[in-house]
């Protein structure tokens, strides 16, 4: 029998990836950041010197990617995420990575994933769907604060800027765009902390998850 899903879609820097974390580790779920899917397309390509608009070589990363080995300290570079949304827009791209998505969706006894597309494309019949947002501005707070702790040097106006770039490329895109699923639950992290982000989350996990799968 498929497992549980919890789908939770949102943009860069929301809060998604730790309330996703957060609920894996609650249930005792897996935990898939589809984000990083797209981001090591995106570096196998640059560390080859390749064209990150090169549709067929990358699809054929996307085919070859070893979803066990994805490392979150590697890929979660700044420059990364902006690569990852320029490969993102390939329909063959997302085509490879989202077969393979929704093969760990139906893991038992249940599995959270994170991206754009979940509650809309790769999970559309998820029992739970949550869309994650905020601010801009609170967001590239997060990030910033991210990326001076790493030593870093960006602004935050440039970590603005470039956070409203991959937003408005995500949204904007033919495939997949990032928007909520008509059955999202929409959760604004702007003045929440992610605790009571997790309550709430956890109250709609509850009300759907009837038959004991919960810890
Ligand atoms: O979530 P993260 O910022 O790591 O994602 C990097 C990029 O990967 C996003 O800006 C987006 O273009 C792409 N992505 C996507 N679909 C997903 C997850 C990420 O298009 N499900």
């Amino acid at each position: 029998m498929a497992g549980f899903t919890v789908a939770i879609d949102g943009p860069a820097a929301s809060g998604k990836g730790t309330l996703a974390r957060h609920i894996a580790d609650e249930y005792g779920f897996h935990h898939l950041d589809t984000g990083l899917t797209y981001r090591a397309v995106a570096k196998a390509l640059l560390d080859a010197g390749a064209p990150l608009d090169d549709e067929s070589r990358a699809a054929a990363v996307a085919a070859d990617l070893d979803f066990s080995g994805l490392d979150r300290a590697t890929l979660s570079a700044h420059g990364i995420g902006e690569a990852a949304s320029r490969v993102a827009v390939m329909p063959q791209v997302r085509a490879a990575l989202v077969e393979v998505q929704r093969r760990f969706a139906a893991r038992p006894p249940g599995a959270v994933l994170d991206g754009r597309d979940i509650g809309t494309v790769v999970c559309p019949d998820a029992p739970v769907k949550l869309y994650v947002t905020a601010t801009p501005e609170v967001r590239a707070r997060r990030r910033f604060a991210e990326i001076e702790a790493a030593g870093n040097g960006l602004s935050y106006d440039a970590v603005l800027e470039d956070l409203k770039k991959r937003d408005a490329r995500d949204s904007a895109r033919a495939d997949s765009p990032l928007r909520p699923a008509e059955d999202a639950h929409l959760l604004d992290t702007s003045e929440m902390d992610i605790e009571a982000a997790f309550r709430a989350a956890k109250r709609l996990i509850d009300a759907a998850n009837t038959d004991g799968t919960r810890k």
